[in-house]
């Protein structure tokens, strides 16, 4: 999910091919480690879960919010391992059908609710949130600090911040999509009014990700939700070397 502009509706059939691909699950799941009865739509392995969870220093009953949630179980996940409560966001409401229904067979359903929103216009108030998590979604921002500004209005001072993404591993590099040359969150986040700004390169979880786009390669193409994925696994594999995996953390004051 790197490339060209994605409105609500191309999300919402993109969510409902991968609903209808067991098979497109399995490859997933397989090469990321992933729990399969968890929702995932992104290429963060399993591992990246503690990651966010321990770089979010949430309280228990805190409040955390996963936006760009999709089907939600990287949050589900965190929220579980944290006892926060939940909101998960997105602007897909298929996504979210399919977050509510992971969602009610893992938490009571006073700990997490899943409601549409964007990634620059949330509609919650100011401070609302203990921590905020994205995983593989800042980057459909437009611009993403526009949507980095959003988080720290979320925050309550103090609350943490945890992003994952890419970026360009060259300023120039033509072969990299204009919406990931605008990724600079070393550069953004403090710009958006975030203090203890850490930005990791993540080798591992670009490992994890290229196990991934090969085995989606080797697959049968069985129905859309694999056909897409070969689409991007492709492209990404072609220029693989052109992007950098990031972890990024961050306080709001
Ligand atoms: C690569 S998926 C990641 C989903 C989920 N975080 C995960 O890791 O499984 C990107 C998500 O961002 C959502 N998205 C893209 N642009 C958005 C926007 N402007 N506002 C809200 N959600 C958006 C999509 O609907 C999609 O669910």
């Amino acid at each position: 999910m790197t490339a060209a502009a994605r409105d609500a509706a191309y999300f919402d059939q993109w969510y409902a091919d991968m609903a209808a691909s067991p098979a497109r699950d399995a490859i997933v799941a397989r090469t990321l480690g992933l729990p399969p009865e968890l929702g995932f739509a992104s290429a963060l392995p399993w591992e990246g879960v503690a990651d966010i969870t321990a770089a979010l220093r949430l309280p228990s009953g805190g409040l955390l919010l996963d936006i760009g949630c999709g089907r939600g179980g990287y949050g589900i996940e965190v929220a579980l391992r944290t006892g926060a409560r939940l909101i998960g966001m997105d602007f897909s409401a298929v996504a979210l059908d399919h977050a509510s229904s992971i969602s009610a067979r893992r938490l009571p359903p006073d700990r997490a609710e899943f409601r549409l929103g964007t990634l620059t216009a949330t509609a919650l108030p100011d401070g609302a949130v203990d921590g905020l998590m994205c995983v593989d979604a800042v980057q459909f921002a437009e611009p993403p600090l526009a949507g980095l500004r959003e988080f720290h209005r979320l925050l309550r001072p103090g609350g943490r911040v945890a992003l994952t993404s890419w970026e360009a591993a060259s300023a120039a590099d033509p072969r990299v999509s204009a919406r990931i040359h605008a990724m600079n969150l070393r550069r953004d986040l403090p710009a958006a009014g975030f203090v203890d700004v850490e930005v990791h390169e993540m080798p591992l979880w670009r490992a994890a990700e290229r196990s991934l786009w090969e085995a989606a390669l080797a697959a049968p193409e069985t129905d859309p939700a694999v056909r897409s994925l070969q689409t991007e696994g492709r492209r990404t594999l072609e220029s693989f070397d052109a992007l950098r995996r990031v972890f990024a953390t961050a306080t709001a004051p």
